[in-house]
């Protein structure tokens, strides 16, 4: 083979691994984007909101506020933006703060920011939640700086404290728990006091929820026949989440993301509803 030749199919093989790693990246992106708009809900808390949607072309510019008796905080600007947003992280700044809730300042983030659920994630799909952060087109927005009157400590939730494997992904059940961890349905769906879950009641709800909807309560999502999900059909459960409607048509409240659920698969979706009818059923 002449030197031509050889140098010409270099060629060629170089510019497939260049389309490869776009190809690989951008279904990492898609699935990052899949993720963090659905199970996720990433949106529900950094997107700015105005009645009744979020502001257009604002997206992921910082969102909500909480002030409780221990931080005052605004989800920031995960944007790509370098001065307001999050554009002169590293990738490994990013997931560090993502899962270990920690800033590149070496500050920890308020546990409103659902970190103590992450450390489950695959490694792709980690990897896949930077890619879709980094390719968030860039919008400049200051948030309110954190004010914190304690020392933050971010807790992980049992059963989510190492990352699920892609064999757990194929068993149903298992896919379902991951969805239901990363989405911390828990979090909001398990009595607190005095700000620590009550991890004897997993699922049975009793959080209170004020908003512009006035205020909610969490429900009892456990497989308990009465008090729970256990005596509703699969498609009633699933029309609950992506709906927010229940089986007599009443709506549901928020700050469930009902609309985020909308956009997930069925298989993901059907998972779900398998995994929730293995929650003991509690009172
Ligand atoms: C329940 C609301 C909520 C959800 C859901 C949420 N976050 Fe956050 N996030 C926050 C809050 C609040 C902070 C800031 C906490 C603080 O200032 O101490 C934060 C901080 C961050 C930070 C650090 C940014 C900085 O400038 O310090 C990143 C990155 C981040 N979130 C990404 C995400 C991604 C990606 C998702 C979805 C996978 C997500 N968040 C889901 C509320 C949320
Ligand atoms: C931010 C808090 C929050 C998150 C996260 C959340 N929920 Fe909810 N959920 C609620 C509240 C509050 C209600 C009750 C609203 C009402 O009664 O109007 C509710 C209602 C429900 C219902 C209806 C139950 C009934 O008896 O009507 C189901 C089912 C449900 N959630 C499942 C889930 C699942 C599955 C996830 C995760 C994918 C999830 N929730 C995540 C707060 C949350």
């Amino acid at each position: 083979m002449g030197w031509v030749m050889v140098k010409l199919l270099l060629g060629v093989v170089a510019s497939v691994a260049v389309a490869t790693s776009a190809f690989a990246q951008s279904a990492a992106v898609k699935r990052g984007d899949y993720l963090a708009n659905g199970v996720m809900t990433c949106a529900n808390c950094h997107t700015p909101k105005g009645p009744p949607a979020a502001v257009a072309g604002k997206d992921y510019s910082g969102g909500l506020s909480w002030d409780t008796p221990t931080f005052a905080v605004t989800a920031p600007n995960i944007t790509s933006e370098k001065e307001t947003g999050i554009g002169g992280w590293t990738a490994a700044q990013i997931k560090k703060a993502l899962i270990d809730g920690v800033r590149p300042n070496g500050v920890p983030l308020a546990p409103i920011m659902p970190s103590g659920f992450y450390a489950i994630l695959t490694p792709s799909d980690a990897d896949a939640l930077v890619a879709y952060m980094q390719s968030l087109k860039p919008v400049k927005n200051k948030v309110k700086d954190p004010v914190y009157k304690a020392q933050m400590s971010m807790h992980r939730w049992p059963g989510t404290e190492k990352p699920a494997t892609a064999a757990d992904l194929r068993d149903k059940v298992k896919l379902g728990h991951y969805m239901v961890a990363i989405g911390h349905c828990m979090e909001c769906h398990t009595p607190m006091v005095k700000g620590q879950p009550q991890l004897d009641k997993v699922g049975t709800g009793g959080r209170k929820f004020p908003g512009p909807w006035g205020e909610s309560e969490s429900r009892n999502i456990t497989s308990h026949k009465e008090k729970g999900i256990g005596g509703w059909t699969d498609a009633q459960i699933k029309t609950a989440i992506t709906q927010g409607k229940r089986p007599d048509g009443t709506a549901l409240k928020g700050p469930m993301g009902y609309q985020y659920y909308a956009t997930m698969t069925n298989e993901d979706l059907d998972a779900v509803v398998a995994y929730l009818r293995t929650v003991p059923a509690k009172e």
